[in-house]
């Protein structure tokens, strides 16, 4: 019997990690033999252990917190969105024995929206909230579907205004703080803040939406998210969380490995029937 390739999910915390059952998942479904395993690695020691891990033999690994920047200096070479995200999800070992860096997060939010949710972004007015890591990841690929126009909105209002700057070759994007929200009207609606994790929603005005709006929160969990609540008292025409692009991002760093890709909606409805069991 020929050995499994090696995969793993460097992180820390990385007890919850969702990534092992995902990759089981999409192994089962498409016949190949993998193995995955999450790994908790040290501060500090992300270097070691992933130089490690692929001279050991390792084929690919998924990166998560606190590690996407020391995972985008780890790389030899970068995708185009990587290097505008300044973050590294995905590791893979090229034939040539180099190692590729890729973000994945950010295609896999677009295609949740556009082909499970069927949602259009094309000429949509597009409003981001939050200037964090996870907003830096999506804005290229949000972009590469020519929205209308994205205002980012932020509590730091510089840190949405740096961003908007910094993509602006790419598109109609604009960024500050949440009163740029004020008096105007969006298409889609996505939160890419963490203050759902504390319990509070970014401040929104209540004019923000239309009956034809979506909502989409990166977050998830086994009930609809504050920011949901909101979406759905505010009347949006489509509320979603984020587990979805938490399906898609990863079937994408499995295509980017095995070069096969995986059927993502029978994964995303387990993965559901699990965050509901547990
Ligand atoms: P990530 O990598 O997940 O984006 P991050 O870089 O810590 O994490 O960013 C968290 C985002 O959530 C930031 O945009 C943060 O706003 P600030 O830049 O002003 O810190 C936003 N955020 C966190 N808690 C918030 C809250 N209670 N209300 C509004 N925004 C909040």
């Amino acid at each position: 019997m020929t050995e499994q390739d090696k995969y793993a999910v460097f992180g820390n915390p990385i007890k919850h990690s969702k990534s092992p059952a995902i990759h089981a998942a999409f192994a089962e479904q498409c016949g190949q033999r993998i193995h995955y395993r999450a790994v908790r690695v040290e501060l500090g020691d992300f270097q070691r252990a992933a130089a490690s891990f692929f001279a050991g033999g390792g084929k690919g690994l998924n990166i998560t917190l606190p590690f996407k920047q020391e995972a985008f200096a780890f790389a030899d070479t970068l995708t185009e969105r990587a290097r505008r995200a300044g973050a590294v999800n995905t590791l893979a070992l090229c034939p040539d024995g180099s190692i590729l860096g890729d973000t994945t997060d950010g295609i896999g939010l677009v295609r949740d929206m556009v082909a499970n949710l069927g949602w259009q972004l094309q000429g949509r007015r597009i409003g981001l909230l939050g200037a964090g890591g996870a907003v830096r990841g999506v804005l290229e690929p949000l972009l590469r579907e020519r929205p209308g126009s994205i205002v980012i909105a932020n509590r730091t209002a510089a840190r949405a205004a740096e961003l908007a700057a910094e993509f602006k070759d790419l598109g109609s994007v604009q960024g500050g703080g949440y009163e740029l929200l004020d008096g105007i009207e969006v298409d889609l609606l996505i939160n890419a803040t963490s203050a759902g994790l504390q319990g509070e929603l970014p401040p929104l005005p209540d004019t923000l939406l239309t009956v034809r709006s979506c909502c989409y929160d990166m977050l998830y969990g086994p009930e609809p998210t504050l920011f949901m609540r909101w979406a759905a008292q505010n009347a949006a025409w489509a509320v979603a969380d984020g587990l979805g692009m938490l399906v898609e991002q990863a079937a994408e760093s499995f295509y980017r490995w095995r070069q096969v890709r995986p059927a993502t909606q029978p994964v995303i409805n387990r993965m559901r029937n699990l965050l509901a069991a547990a």
